[in-house]
C-alpha cells in the first residue's frame, strides 16, 4: 500500500529553504522570545528522568556507536539545535547519548554539522525511517507535529525503537483561553509585520499561525500512541500553552 504525502510535507518544503538555513537559529530564538531553549530542555528533562535516572542507559565506556550506551533520533533535527543541546548535555553526564539527525531539508542538515559533532546525519522524510526495527533507545522531535501524518510517524518510531524506549514530540500549540489566544493573535500579527522586511522569512510568518491553529497535533498523537501500544504517555504544556510535549514509552 503506498503512503500519501501529508500536506504539511509540502508546507515544510516551503518553509525550510535553502536561504534560510543560516539564519533559522536566530530567527527561533528571537520569535519565541528565546524560549525555545527552554522548550528543548523540557525535552531532554524527559529523557533524562525516564532513560537516564531509571537506569535504562549504561554508562558511557567511551567508544562511539557502542551497545552500551543510548541512542537518540533526533527527527525534523533541522540545523541540530536539539540535537546539539542533546550532545552537550550528555557529555555532562555518566551515562552518554550517540546521535542520529534525521531532516528533510538537506541545507538545514548541512548546517547541523557543525553543532552535531558526533552525530550522523540522514537526509529522509519522518513518515519513512530509513532504519531497521529497534535501532534506537530514545526519538525525540522539536517542531515536527504538525507538518505530519502522525499516525505513520508513530508507527515508524515503534518500529525502529527497542522495548523501554521513550519517544518525545515537542510543537506549537495554539492557546485554549481567550487572553492567552489575544495574547498569541496580537504577537504573531506582530511578527507578520516585522517579517515582511525579512525577505527568507516573509513567508514563513505570513502562514505559520494557521499551520498551528489548523494543527490538531497533541490530540491526534497521544491517541496515535496510545492505539500503537505506547504507554506512560504524558501531555505537557508550557508558556500559556502556547507549546506542548507528548510523550510515550514503548513497553
Ligand atoms: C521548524 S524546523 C525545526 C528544526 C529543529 N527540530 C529545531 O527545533 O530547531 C522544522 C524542520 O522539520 C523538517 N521537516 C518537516 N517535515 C519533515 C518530515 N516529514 N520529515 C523530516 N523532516 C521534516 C524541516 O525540514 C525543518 O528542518
Amino acid at each position: 500500500m503506498g503512503l500519501s504525502l501529508h500536506e504539511g510535507y509540502k508546507k515544510a518544503s516551503l518553509f525550510f529553504t535553502p536561504d534560510n538555513a543560516s539564519s533559522y537559529d536566530i530567527v527561533v530564538n528571537v520569535a519565541t522570545l528565546g524560549r525555545d531553549r527552554f522548550w528543548k530542555k523540557r525535552i531532554i528533562d524527559a529523557l533524562d528522568e525516564k532513560l537516564v535516572r531509571s537506569g535504562y542507559c549504561l554508562p558511557n565506556i567511551s567508544v562511539p556507536y557502542s551497545s552500551q550506551t543510548c541512542t537518540n533520533l533526533d527527527l525534523a533535527s533541522g540545523t541540530g539545535i536539539l540535537s546539539g543541546m542533546i550532545e552537550r548535555e550528555s557529555g555532562k553526564q555518566e551515562a552518554s547519548m550517540n546521535l542520529v539527525c534525521l531532516d528533510l531539508a538537506l541545507h538545514y542538515l548541512q548546517t547541523a554539522k557543525k553543532k552535531c559533532t558526533r552525530g550522523l546525519l540522514t537526509n529522509a522524510t519522518a513518515e519513512l525511517l530509513p532504519y531497521r526495527e529497534e535501532s534506537f533507545d530514545s526519538i525525540t522531535s522539536s517542531y515536527l507535529s504538525k507538518y505530519i501524518n502522525v499516525e505513520a510517524v508513530v508507527k515508524e518510531c515503534w518500529r525502529v525503537l527497542k522495548s523501554r524506549g521513550l519517544v518525545v514530540f515537542h510543537d506549537f500549540t495554539y492557546p485554549s483561553g481567550w487572553i492567552a489566544r489575544s495574547l498569541w493573535n496580537f504577537y504573531f500579527g506582530l511578527l507578520k509585520l516585522v517579517a515582511k522586511g525579512v525577505i527568507t522569512w516573509a513567508h514563513v510568518f505570513q502562514d505559520l499561525d494557521h499551520v498551528i491553529k489548523s494543527s490538531n497535533w497533541v490530540h491526534e498523537t497521544s491517541q496515535a500512541l496510545r492505539e500503537n501500544g505506547f504507554s506512560n504517555i504524558v501531555i505537557r504544556f508550557y508558556t500559556m500553552q502556547t507549546s506542548a510535549i507528548v510523550l510515550g514509552q514503548k513497553p
